[in-house]
């Protein structure tokens, strides 16, 4: 369908018209290098150019589709023609007088104004934040990160793999592809067809594994956000990794709900839930470490200057930092609870704000430090379940565990109760604020604190 736009070059694209039907008149070198193409502007979302037989009103053959989003990349050349960037390629348009040129380059700019001012993720996240985000998934090495991943990448595949007949001839819709990799199992499971949709740029690295690997009929990459493009279809299953730390950070579950809006119904979400756990924990030297790095801040003649104002805000800061590690199970003193999200069910609106009240029933005596979270995910398919866990009794992943200390120790005894609750509300930053209160029960002790998931303290080594 894309012979003129599959090499690495800029491809000249003389526009017979966009509304009208009138032939340019081209020097006999340019003929040999145009292609005659309409512009459906019907809907910018799904910009369309059309082969059309010279001087023809007939409708022509589809020669090419993109979509133009907010992220497309197009500049203005010269009077009338303007350059779109379409991964490795780019067309230059040369619109056949100054008010075509105007019409279509005024509707791009009203669509694209819109959708940015619009979309339900520019709405709810700092352009800082995104900008950096995406940079961050841009990157080759942060992809390969998570393939190498072996428990997080080889579950996906037998989760995937093992329920093939969910995919069997099926339409899929891959959200957040980044290298690809979930929509080429959604392929060797037997997939018709799949949409793989990347905002970051690193879907142009995407598109040249699809062809790569001859799978342009197949997969179809679409650079953009899943909030901001379109599909030219709705999906029979979803596919995605939007976990981030402690399930939540990232609020890419969002997106993942948000992209229900392209799911048949009946359709299958693979992940199809996920539970949050939590345990309270005991450990002195992770407190005192804390402390320790605060301590800095103690000394009174740090190259003569007093440092020991700032002491307190250290602290703070330092305990505000949810930390990054794993640990041994014993250290846990009840047993865990858990939250679930059903990602069939749930709305975006739910991850908003999620408060999460707990009872442990404490099973030995001693300082509770803070509470410690890792979450599962299930892929419920037709043939299996499969389980993607991050728990401290299962191999490493490399979202490992998180835990938040609170403010005060709490000393409970084994048989007391430790109630409260954990709130999460949701930040522009793509993150969580975090508060905890917990209460034992018998004693009236009470502590809590308040935390900023989006600065997590990595202590692994
Ligand atoms: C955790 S990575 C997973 C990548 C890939 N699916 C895999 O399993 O290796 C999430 C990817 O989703 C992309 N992403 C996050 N939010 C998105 C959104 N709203 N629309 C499209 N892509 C998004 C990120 O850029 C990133 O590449």
């Amino acid at each position: 369908m894309l012979s003129f736009l599959e090499k690495k070059r800029v491809y000249f694209v003389f526009i017979f018209s966009t509304f009208s039907v009138s032939a340019p008149s081209l020097s006999s070198s340019q003929r040999d290098h145009a292609c005659y193409v309409k512009i459906s502007l019907k809907n910018l979302e799904v910009f369309s150019l059309e082969n059309r037989s010279s001087g023809s009103d007939a409708d022509g053959v589809c020669v090419f589709k993109c979509l133009v989003n907010g992220d497309t990349e197009c500049c203005r050349v010269g009077r009338e023609s303007i350059l779109i960037t379409l991964g490795y390629n780019s067309a230059l348009l040369w619109f056949q007088s100054h008010s075509e040129y105007s019409t279509f380059s005024n509707a791009l700019e009203r669509y694209r104004k819109q959708k940015k001012e619009y979309s339900v993720f520019s709405q709810r996240t700092e352009a800082a934040s995104a900008a950096q985000y995406f940079q961050f998934y841009g990157c080759i090495s942060q992809q390969q990160n998570m393939l190498q991943d072996f428990v997080r990448t080889a579950t996906y595949h037998r989760a995937i793999l093992q329920n093939h007949t969910d995919f069997k001839d099926k339409v899929v819709l891959d959200v957040g592809c980044g290298s690809g990799i979930l929509s080429f199992f959604a392929v060797q499971a037997g997939a018709r067809k799949v949409y793989a949709v990347e905002a970051s740029s690193v879907a142009q690295y995407a598109e040249v594994l699809v062809k790569n690997n001859n799978l342009s009929d197949k997969i179809t990459v679409l650079s953009g956000k899943i909030e901001e493009i379109s599909l030219p279809e709705t999906v029979d299953v979803i596919i995605s990794e939007p976990m981030g730390y402690m399930l939540f950070n990232e609020r890419m579950l969002e997106s993942y709900l948000h992209s229900k809006k392209w799911l048949k119904s009946n359709g299958m979400m693979f992940p199809t839930s996920s539970d949050i756990h939590l345990a309270p924990f005991s450990d002195e030297q992770l407190y005192n470490e804390h402390y320790s790095r605060a301590n800095f801040w103690y000394q009174q003649s740090f190259y003569g200057v007093n440092l020991s104002s700032l002491r307190g805000a250290a602290v703070d800061e330092y305990f505000r930092q949810p930390i990054v590690d794993t640990f041994d199970i014993r250290i846990l003193m009840a047993q865990t609870i858990k939250y679930t999200v059903n990602f069939i069910e749930a709305k975006e609106e739910d991850l908003h704000r999620v408060e999460i009240p707990f009872m442990f029933h404490m099973m030995q005596s001693g300082l509770i430090h803070g509470l410690a979270f890792w979450f599962d995910v299930a892929f419920v398919g037709s043939l299996v379940t499969v389980w993607l866990s991050t728990a401290p009794t299962e191999p490493l992943t490399h979202w490992y565990q998180v835990r938040c200390l609170l403010q005060t120790p709490l000393f409970a005894k084994e048989g007391e109760t430790l109630s409260g609750k954990v709130l999460f509300v949701a930040n522009k930053r793509q993150s969580y604020d975090i508060q905890i209160v917990a209460i034992v029960n018998q004693t009236g002790f009470k502590s809590g604190n308040v935390l900023d998931l989006k600065n997590p303290f990595f202590r692994y080594a």
